[in-house]
């Protein structure tokens, strides 16, 4: 009985090993979603899905805003540049995966007033800062109007003032 059972694991083991893939074979954990995927355009729609489109960097740019208020509140003004220049990465990524935002996105912010709220907070003057973010505040919500999704500008982040 023992005998057998031991010829029995034998068999099963050399049919695991036989069935064992190749070193060419690849091997993919369950969480490998994208690398498990065999054809490349097929992986690259299952990426460009989960990029999603502009909501996302919007999303960013809506708490990288956030953070820039508080520090011109502050008076922190190189952490409120640094916030408005990644701001500026952020929707220039975005109209990399939406470029029907591009248009607007550049004539009402990218081109038109980013530089010159850049300017008024590297001053690091208090008052050249308040408007600054005047600016700041009527150009993102401009493109808002402009690109038809006006209910996005009624929200504390945009009406609460950063200097009282
Ligand atoms: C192209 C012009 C454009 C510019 C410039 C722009 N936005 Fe937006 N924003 C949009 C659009 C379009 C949406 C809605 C996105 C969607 O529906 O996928 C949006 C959505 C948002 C949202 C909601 C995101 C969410 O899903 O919760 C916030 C917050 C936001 N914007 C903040 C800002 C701030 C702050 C600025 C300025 C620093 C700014 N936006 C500049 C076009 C713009």
């Amino acid at each position: 009985m023992k005998i057998q059972m031991a010829v029995g694991l034998a068999v099963a083991a050399v049919a695991i090993i036989a069935a064992a893939p190749g070193d060419d074979t690849p091997q993919f954990s369950p969480n490998d979603w994208l690398l498990s995927v065999p054809d490349p355009d097929d992986r690259a729609r299952l990426l460009q899905k989960q990029m999603r489109g502009f909501d996302q960097p919007m999303l960013e740019v809506g708490e990288r805003y956030r953070s820039f208020k508080e520090a011109l509140g502050r008076g922190n003004y190189d952490l409120a540049a640094y916030q408005w220049r990644k701001i500026r990465v952020t929707i220039e990524n975005g109209i990399e995966k939406r470029p029907g935002r591009a248009e607007n996105a550049r004539q009402v912010f990218l081109d038109a007033t980013w530089d010159e709220v850049r300017t008024g907070v590297e001053s690091s003057d208090p008052v050249k800062a308040v408007a600054a973010y005047e600016l700041a505040n009527s150009s993102c919500q401009a493109c808002h109007v402009a690109e038809q999704v006006d209910y996005v500008n009624a929200q504390v982040l945009f009406e609460t003032p950063p200097f009282k």
